[in-house]
């Protein structure tokens, strides 16, 4: 199938590189001309080091790739999705399935993004989320990865899964987008929380605790806009929140371990140099858990930490000596 990759950063760029191994005439799409001309001279994304280009794949800068194409994978950072799928609209071919591999919530709207993509695509196109714990750095070196194709469409759902999976890369069916895309978004903001209290020199037992009560705080948002527990502890929720916290290949554990020896977050955000989605995703988090009336403490705080300055050893005691709780909401009622 004629497959159109739009984002050529480290994510697409992996991507892209799954689909031509299962036989796809496959197009890169990048942003900018200067990007997609590194990635010809240089026959390697430098995102992803030791990672060769076949000469098979096509690499573009312009967006007319669209056309023609049964399969339309959006791999660009969360703010430029809408933007990205506005200007492919015009060009899709009917029946076209659009596969959203980014990860966030988009500001102003606290949409999800195939939320964003289908109010600029319209329904008559299939819309996908692939999802699950995987670096690109590692899909790229084909190590073993397995993710979930999230659809309201079982027949799309099941499309993608043909579309991507080999014998490194294999893919599970969900029709849970809510709860897909809302765990694959807000794992970045406790991935980094986890990196800020590991840059503090705090330990094991403190990134255990954010890991494990902030999976809590994004299922209990999740539920409530209408994603069902058990995909938390899924391939989009819990997995993606392991591979995010303990990983130095995460960008967001990275710039979190920056800020956490007193880094500016501006500048940690920079020194990173890819998109940093947690970053974004805690203040439209925040705004959407507020919307809904749903109690986010950790993404609360992380967000007093990354736009109000709030010292986080600070931040660790007000989370540590909150009123009592208990662990299970339900207990004893
Ligand atoms: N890198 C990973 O391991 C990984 C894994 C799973 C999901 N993701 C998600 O995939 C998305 C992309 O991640 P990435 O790692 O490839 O990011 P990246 O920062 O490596 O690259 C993003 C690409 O988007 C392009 N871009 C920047 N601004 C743009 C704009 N305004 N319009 C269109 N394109 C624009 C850039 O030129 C770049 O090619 C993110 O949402 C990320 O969370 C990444």
């Amino acid at each position: 199938m004629k497959i159109a990759v739009l984002g050529s950063g480290g994510w697409g760029t992996a991507l892209a590189l799954v689909l031509l191994e299962n036989g796809h005439d496959v197009t890169l799409w990048s942003y900018t001309q200067e990007e997609s001309a590194v990635l010809k001279e240089k026959g390697e994304n430098p995102l992803l080091k030791g990672v060769p280009l076949p000469e098979s794949l096509k690499l573009t800068a312009d967006l007319s790739c669209v056309r023609g194409s049964g399969a339309v994978v959006l791999a660009t950072p969360s703010f430029a999705v809408r933007t990205t799928a506005r200007a492919a609209a015009p060009l899709l071919d009917p029946g076209a399935v659009l596969v959203s591999v980014s990860k966030g919530i988009e500001k102003d709207t606290s949409l999800t993004l195939t939320e964003a993509i289908e109010q600029e695509v319209g329904d008559a196109h299939p819309i996908v989320a692939l999802s699950g714990p995987s670096h690109a750095e590692e899909v790229g070196r084909r190590i073993p990865t397995v993710v979930v194709s999230a659809s309201k469409d079982r027949s799309a759902a099941e499309q993608v899964q043909d579309l991507f999976m080999n014998e490194r890369f294999r893919v599970y069916a969900t029709d849970d987008v809510v709860g897909v895309e809302l765990g694959a978004a807000l794992k970045n903001v406790i991935a980094l929380c986890a990196g800020i209290s590991d840059g503090m020199g705090y330990g094991d037992n403190t990134k255990a605790a954010l890991m494990t009560r902030g999976l809590t705080e994004i299922a209990r948002l999740g539920v409530a806009l209408g994603g069902r527990r058990e995909t938390f502890a899924g391939l989009s929720g819990v997995g993606d929140l392991i591979v995010t916290c303990t990983s130095m290949h995460s960008r967001n554990r990275r710039c979190g371990i920056l800020i956490g020896k007193g880094t500016p977050t501006e500048q940690a955000v920079k020194e990173i140099g890819a998109v940093v989605e947690g970053y974004y995703a805690a203040a439209n988090a925040r705004t959407l858990a507020r919307k809904v009336g749903v109690e986010m403490p950790i993404t609360e705080a992380a967000y007093q930490v990354l736009y109000e300055g709030k010292d986080p050893r600070r931040v660790i005691v007000d989370l540590m000596t909150r009123e009592r709780k208990h662990e299970l909401e339900d207990s004893w009622v």
